[in-house]
């Protein structure tokens, strides 16, 4: 099939990227023409493990470019995965959206198409961006749009680090529109997903449980909230367990152990269970802020969702208490942050908890020196102004450190020669924010370890 997608940040490229893959001929519209540049190159402007490998391999199906008349007209399926960043009012920011509705609406050329939102926009955004497409059609064309376009929401579930495998071997599909026809092409379009009918690309192979992928095909307003539903969800498993470490460290007991014990009920699921500093990254904040928001205007409260984002912002203040017991004095102490991405595998910096933990002791008068093996670049050009100091090796943040916070669990820290760190470290405290690493290892080493939830 045709089809056009309009933004290749980490949902737009990667969902172009696996539909090229599977055969399909896709244009990729940015407005941004550096990144555009960087894609023509054959280079990628995020990091995505084997994002680049994939883009190589399903070159000949894809195009890169500025210009929506290059890839509206045509298109039987348009996609439209721009950023919707939080706005100072703390919603969504929909001007990329409004932006990408109207271009389409200029360049479609009248053949039936199926307009899909695959950005995370806010519950009822479908009609809203079928009437801006059409307010636009008809403005260009002089003549009314008639029924040659639907609106659909097909939320992603990909998670950055992740996305390629999420995208090929999701656990489920959730396509929803009011338009029988829409959903048909919908159908078509994922159709080798659903089957499972393609061969996995060496790099990121099927797992050997994968079978046949389900289909939820709803309406719109449905598929628009499983969205929100499903992290606001996953969002308040990690605070309960957040908040079940709090306890657990008063009584003594051990939250790793805890978190076991529960997920190992089916009924409940060892994932998204691991206690630490709380979430980041772009979707769980801005998805449960909106939810509650949404929830607001129809005179509704969401308690729940209201609690598990108040328990993970107090995650981030537990990172300074913890260090303020132990050193008693925070003022001209040096802290050392390993990791600054929102977790490991990516270089995405948003919501990331190093910023908020290195604001709050940069706050309290310390020196904060930090390592990222990826997200080091990103973090000097977006946060210089916090006035943190980015370290070559996890080595140099040791040097002279009163303590080390292990914020991300990049999994070659796991290995760090820790009997050596030790020695560079003014005091030898660690607070390993994932309770990521080998406590009896590290304290063998000469560590004072700190886990979160005891
Ligand atoms: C999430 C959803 O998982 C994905 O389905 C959706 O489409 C986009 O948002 P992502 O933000 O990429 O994906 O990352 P995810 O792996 O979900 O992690 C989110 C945050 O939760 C990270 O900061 C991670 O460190 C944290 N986390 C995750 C925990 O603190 N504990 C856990 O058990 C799992």
């Amino acid at each position: 099939m045709n089809v056009c997608i309009i933004g290749t940040g980490y949902v737009g490229l990667t969902t172009g990227a696996c539909l090229a893959y599977l055969g399909h001929q896709v244009t990729c519209v940015d407005s941004d023409s550096g990144k555009i540049e960087t894609l023509c190159s054959g280079r990628i402007p995020i990091y995505e493990p084997f994002l680049t490998e994939l883009v190589a391999e399903a070159r000949a199906n894809l195009r890169f470019t500025t210009n929506y008349a290059e890839g509206v007209p045509g298109a039987e399926v348009i996609f439209i995965a721009v950023g919707t960043p939080p706005s100072p009012g703390g919603g969504p920011d929909l001007k990329y959206l409004r932006a990408a509705a109207q271009g389409i609406g200029e360049h479609f050329d009248g053949q039936f198409t199926v307009v899909v939102n695959k950005s995370t926009v806010p519950i009822g955004s479908g009609n809203w961006v079928g009437a801006l497409v059409r307010e636009s059609y008809e403005k260009t064309r002089g003549h009314k749009a008639e029924k040659q376009f639907s609106v659909a929401s097909n939320p992603e579930f990909l998670r950055e680090g992740t996305a390629i495998g999420d995208s090929l071997y999701p656990d489920r599909v959730v396509i929803g529109s009011d338009d029988a026809r829409a959903l048909e092409t919908l159908y078509t379009l994922y159709r080798p997903i659903l089957d499972q009918s393609f061969a996995g690309p060496r790099f990121v192979p099927r797992p050997e449980d994968v079978g046949a992928v389900p289909l939820i095909s709803t309406d719109l307003a449905s598929a628009e909230l499983i969205k929100y539903a499903a992290n606001a969800f996953l969002a308040l498993k990690i605070s309960y367990i957040n908040e079940i470490g709090q306890l657990s460290e008063k009584v003594g007991a051990d939250i790793v152990q805890v978190a076991k014990g529960i997920g190992l009920d089916a009924r409940i699921g060892t994932r998204f269970l691991h206690a630490g500093i709380g979430w980041g990254g772009s979707c769980f904040g801005k998805d449960t802020a909106a939810l509650v928001a949404t929830a607001g205007e129809y005179g509704l409260t969401m308690p729940i969702v209201e609690a598990a984002r108040e328990i993970n912002r107090r995650q981030r203040e537990r990172v300074v208490e913890k260090l303020l017991a132990e050193l008693k004095i925070l003022k001209g102490r040096t802290i050392g942050l390993l990791g600054l991405a929102f977790k490991p595998h990516t270089d995405d910096l948003r919501e990331a908890p190093a910023i908020e933990i290195a604001r709050k002791l940069i706050d309290r008068g310390c020196k904060v020196k930090a390592h990222d093996p990826i997200a080091m670049e990103r973090f000097e050009q977006q946060h210089a102004d916090l006035g943190v100091i980015c370290c070559e090796s996890p080595e140099q943040v040791a040097d002279d450190a009163d303590a080390l916070v292990l914020v991300t669990e990049w999994p070659q820290y796991r290995e760090l020669a820790w009997d050596e760190l030790v020695t560079r470290m003014r005091s030898p405290i660690l607070l390993d924010g994932r309770n990521a690493l080998d406590r009896a290892r590290l304290t063998r080493c000469g560590f004072r370890y700190l886990g979160i939830g005891g």
